[in-house]
């Protein structure tokens, strides 16, 4: 596909990132070029999206190291460990940022013998390689949840799990970007996803932008499109797959699943294998983000609410995995018993 929006680009050490706040009424790049700024990107949502933290995560860790001097190996472990809990605290749900941060420790691990200079080469390489990986795993998901769909369906989505989550076509997005390439017409209805917005200002921007057939909700109008039967094929991402199929994903994911299977709508989730965390035993183990209550009292700088009334401001849902029909990972279409299926995922 042609034009695929430019969010992310490495280049002459320098992290490039689209600003996400500002889209899609203004299209800003902004240069990273300390480990601190790539925190407060990720914190700030500038950039989002579990796989985007993650490719960012890894680019981040070589930054912080690029400026490093001669020293031993154990002090440049030790460096790298620390600036790893620095930027672990940046969001606690999406587990690829913990997934990546391990990633270039374990890396970093292997090269003992070499150089400080040839470690930080063979850091920012790995670093590459996530992004590269990325893109791949993309583009087989999308292979795989076509095999799931067929020509003319109509599929809801919520949150943005899209080019601008990812480094390539998305997860959830990835089939619809596919069909289009083949000649396929996928309709889309997307959720506006309250409070962020991120299905109205990302999603909607990215299908639309790209000559998809895409319809925007707000949140409250899910069910009422699933009953009048517009609806085939409900596809989300998600931030941690615990390893009983419990779905972390944006806020509202779990509501849109309880009125698909009351519709008798499948619900497929789409989940590179880094988003799948085998540690974690079931969906209350995941660690759920709380956001500031102005995200809720406040639109675009402008008051909503009354002052000073309680908000409680969860990021995250956990959609219990009875209520889900496959997760696709870039290696196959998992369904269930999860709990099983998942391990051989990782045997
Ligand atoms: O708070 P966000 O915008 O980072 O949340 C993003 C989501 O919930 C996505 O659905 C998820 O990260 C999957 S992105 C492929």
């Amino acid at each position: 596909m042609q034009n695929l929006i430019k969010h992310i680009e490495w280049k002459d050490g320098v992290l490039y990132v689209l600003n996400q706040i500002k889209l899609p009424a203004v299209t800003e790049y902004n240069p990273k070029t300390t480990i601190e700024a790539v925190f407060y990107a990720i914190r700030e949502m500038e950039l989002r999206g579990a796989p985007l933290i993650g490719i960012a995560a890894g680019y981040g860790m070589y930054i912080g190291i690029k400026d490093l001097q001669d020293m031993s190996h154990d002090e440049f472990i030790a460096k790298m460990r620390l600036q790893g809990k620095f930027l672990a605290e940046s969001r606690p749900t999406a587990v690829n940022l913990f997934w990546a941060i391990d990633r270039m420790i374990a890396k970093a691990d292997t090269l003992r013998d070499k150089s400080v200079a040839e470690k930080k080469r063979l850091l920012e390489q790995e670093a590459i390689l996530i992004h590269e990986e990325d893109r791949a795993i993309n583009r087989s998901i999308g292979e795989n949840l076509l095999t799931l769909l067929k020509d003319g369906m109509t599929i809801l989505t919520h949150c943005n799990a899209g080019i601008l989550a990812t480094g390539y076509y998305g997860t959830a997005t990835s089939p619809i970007y596919l069909a289009k390439e083949r000649g396929w017409n996928l309709k889309v209805y997307a959720d506006e996803t309250r409070p962020y917005l991120q299905g109205a200002r990302l999603t909607s921007y990215e299908l639309h932008a790209s000559g998809i057939d895409v319809t925007l909700i707000c949140d409250n109008m899910a069910g009422v499109v699933m009953s009048q039967g517009k609806i085939d094929a409900v596809i989300t991402g998600t931030d941690r797959v615990a390893a009983n199929g419990d779905v972390a994903n944006k806020i509202g994911t779990m509501s849109v699943a309880i009125l698909a299977n009351y519709f008798k709508i499948p619900v497929y989730i789409a989940a590179p294998t880094p988003t799948i965390d085998m540690n974690t035993p079931t969906g209350n183990d995941i660690p759920i983000e709380e956001r500031s209550p102005r995200e809720v009292t406040h639109w675009y700088g402008h008051q909503i609410a009354p002052e000073g009334v309680k908000v409680y401001n969860p990021s995250f849902d956990v959609t219990p995995h009875e209520l889900i029909a496959a997760i696709v990972t870039e290696k196959g279409v998992v369904t269930p018993p999860f709990d099983v299926n998942l391990r051989k995922l990782f045997a």
